[in-house]
């Protein structure tokens, strides 16, 4: 986060409380009620999660044992058997909400749909038939490589039906990166399409399914299906790919949902750490299940009415927790959108919400900053009356975007939730409640109740007030990522062993850095470690740096997130080159494409500059403060003296 960032937080004293309307309607409508609710799950978390789970979700067989807790391993409802899917459907049938919209699906170019709870159970079923019929087994892995198309979500809740772990790969990310998920989740089905419309162009998805299957690159896998799309030309290789509505035609519609144990695996989810290699975060079933329903109950304090819509992609943990399963598992309409503002219609997403009268809109601070930048009259030439929440997740989210987000499109009368947590936490950790929080301008407010949080030196020791330190959560709480899938050493080492425990207090930390206010409010500053936060995208910089290296003229590469006004970070890299080559424009060009080669364009470089040497420490590491420094063109703070050699300094200003 920028400097002014950080002193326009530290000056901000609005606080904004729900209206008494507001308050009088909501579920938890009262800070009182939440300090109770807060209060109970912290004196009796059993007690607080076991009544929720018996209340809001259906068990195919009661648990045993709310809670085992051999820290850092969590297992909750022990013994009890559930299936997500059920719960996102099946159980809703036997309501009146049988026939009300589960998913509203507004498409590129112009195509839309909705589907019914009814109807959407049918789908599922199917094509969780048909996954069988191509030799899917409890337990086994699949990929979920698609558009923004219902089938995304169809392809997960069918999944999760006859309990087959999901990885779902952003659609964005490149050949070369898919085949890296696929073969750490040894996938043995890819659900993809031929495309996918993205801003005006066709994203080939099955393309870059091909090529990451080349030459046995995932021998696990052994049959795709595909949906159809964008009908651009594709190659079917016989016995390996499958159409859907080839296989749909006479796949049954009826498919019971498999009694799943409480721990058993749901999904697996890549997302980016501290090393070149993506960790793949492993969340279960029952724990997940109640948390993301009962997050997405309170913090969006659902009604029935409801038009609820996440503009985020099904590929990240947001889509997951709360475009699909938290929304659905709540009976809640959940509108999913295919596109994204352009040129050639910059007010789109506006459009949305007057088509569907969306009462609920979540977005990134990111897509906030672009809308200031493309100007107030869009919203203003639509009907946007019918919002009344607003959400924002993904980055700290500056007080003047926020400002603008609760006058211009919440018409000065929606409550902003703005939501804290991550891919590992499953659900939000701090968040305001809409009827209940007074919120502030760039603050997520208080913990969910059941989240015990606090803000710590490396000694675990609470810091003072405004003083920075690390964001822990130091009780379990159910939708908490159980492990790196293949590597619980790597789970054990990234968020346990950072802060040590102490005295049996363990600490979960995932590289924040926050502070607490007078008032008891948490401010997340952003990422503490060697993680990058584009366009609320995470990306780490080892895995760019990786991606550079494995380009023949790189010698060695550091990168590091350099502030920019739009998309809160953009990647920097610094370079250093074999022997043989030289500097030049076409070079730049040609690392570029081949990070996003690499990786994806979410990681294309904004710019990279050569150098002959990288500053090291004398004991050969990379000063990537000092990086980060240069990066953003100010002056190199803090100590110099353990640099190696002080004549790199004007080497790298100059570029
Ligand atoms: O740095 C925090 C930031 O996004 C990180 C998590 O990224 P990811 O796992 O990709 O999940 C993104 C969607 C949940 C966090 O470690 N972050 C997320 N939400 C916020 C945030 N930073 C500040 N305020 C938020 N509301």
């Amino acid at each position: 986060m920028s400097e002014t960032n950080i002193e326009s937080i530290l000056q901000e004293h609005r606080t904004f409380p729900p209206s008494s309307d507001f308050a009088a309607n909501a579920t938890i409508g009262s800070m009182e009620k939440y300090q109770e609710l807060y209060n109970k799950a912290a004196t009796d978390p059993e007690g607080f999660w076991g009544e929720l789970a018996e209340k809001e979700l259906h068990w195919f067989e009661k648990w045993e044992k709310v809670l085992d807790w051999q820290p850092p391993s969590a297992q909750w409802f022990v013994g009890g058997k559930l299936n997500l899917s059920y719960n996102c459907l099946d159980r809703h049938l036997t309501t009146w909400r049988k026939n009300k919209a589960a998913l509203i699906w507004e498409g590129e170019p112009g195509d839309s749909c909705t589907l019914t709870y009814a109807q959407l159970h049918r789908q599922v079923c199917k094509m969780a038939n048909v996954f069988k019929q191509l030799g899917v087994k409890k337990g086994d892995r699949v990929g979920i490589y698609m558009p923004m198309i219902p089938e995304a979500a169809i392809a997960m809740l069918a999944c999760t039906r006859i309990g087959a772990p999901h990885s779902v790969i952003f659609g964005g990310f490149s050949a070369e990166a898919l085949k890296t998920r696929l073969v750490d989740a040894e996938a043995k089905l890819v659900v993809t399409a031929d495309g996918g419309f993205r801003k005006d162009k066709i994203v080939p998805l099955k393309i870059a399914v091909d090529e990451a299957l080349a030459d046995n690159g995932a021998p696990s896998v052994e049959n795709v299906l595909v949906v159809q799309r964008t009908k651009n030309e594709i190659q079917m290789q016989e016995g390996r790919d499958h159409w859907w509505h080839d296989l749909e035609k006479d796949a049954s519609a009826n498919c019971p949902a498999e009694p799943m144990d409480s721990e058993d695996l749901l999904f697996i989810l890549y997302t980016s750490g501290t090393t070149g290699k993506p960790k793949g975060v492993v969340h279960t079933t029952g724990g997940y299940n109640l948390y993301t329903h009962i997050t997405t109950k309170w913090t969006f304090d659902l009604k029935d009415t409801d038009v609820y819509w996440c503009t985020a992609d099904v590929g990240w943990i947001t889509g997951h927790s709360y475009i699909v399963y938290g929304p659905l598992s709540n009976g809640a309409t959940s509108l999913m959108y295919e596109g994204a503002p352009r040129p050639s219609n910059p007010g789109c997403l506006w459009d949305v919400v007057e088509k569907y009268g969306v009462t609920i809109f979540y977005t990134a601070p990111t897509a906030i900053r672009a809308f200031i930048k493309m100007g107030e009259d869009l919203p203003k030439a639509r009907d946007l009356s019918s919002l009344r929440i607003l959400g924002t997740v993904g980055e700290p989210i500056n007080p003047e975007a926020w400002m603008w987000y609760h006058r211009v499109i919440g018409g000065e009368k929606c409550p902003i939730v703005d939501t804290w947590w991550q891919t590992e936490t499953g659900g939000f950790m701090l968040t305001p409640l809409p009827g209940a929080t007074p919120t502030k301008p760039g603050s997520a407010t208080f913990p969910f109740p059941g989240i015990v949080a606090d803000i710590v030196d490396l000694d675990g020791n609470p810091v003072g007030e405004n003083e920075g330190g690390y964001l822990v959560v130091k009780q379990p709480w159910p939708s908490m990522i159980r492990t790196v899938y293949g590597d619980e050493a790597r789970f054990r080492r990234t968020y346990w062993e950072h802060i040590k425990p102490k005295n049996g207090q363990h600490f979960y930390f995932a590289g924040d850095g926050a502070r607490r206010d007078a008032d008891g409010y948490f401010w997340v500053m952003g990422r503490v470690d060697d993680v990058m936060n584009v366009s609320g995208h995470r990306l780490g910089t080892m895995e760019v740096e990786s991606a550079l290296v494995s380009h023949p003229s790189v010698a060695e590469a550091a990168v590091v997130g350099r502030p920019n006004a739009l998309k809160g970070e953009e990647v920097f890299a610094f370079v250093t080159l074999e022997g043989n080559y030289q500097g030049s424009d076409a070079l730049k060009s040609e690392l570029m494409q081949h990070v996003v080669q690499e990786i994806g364009a979410i990681a294309r470089p904004g710019e990279i500059r050569f150098t002959d040497v990288l500053p090291k420490t004398r004991s050969g590491k990379i000063m990537r403060r000092l990086l980060r420094n240069l990066a953003a063109g100010e002056e190199v703070a803090g100590d110099t003296s353990t640099l190696e050699d002080r004549s790199v300094l004007d080497q790298l200003r100059e570029g």
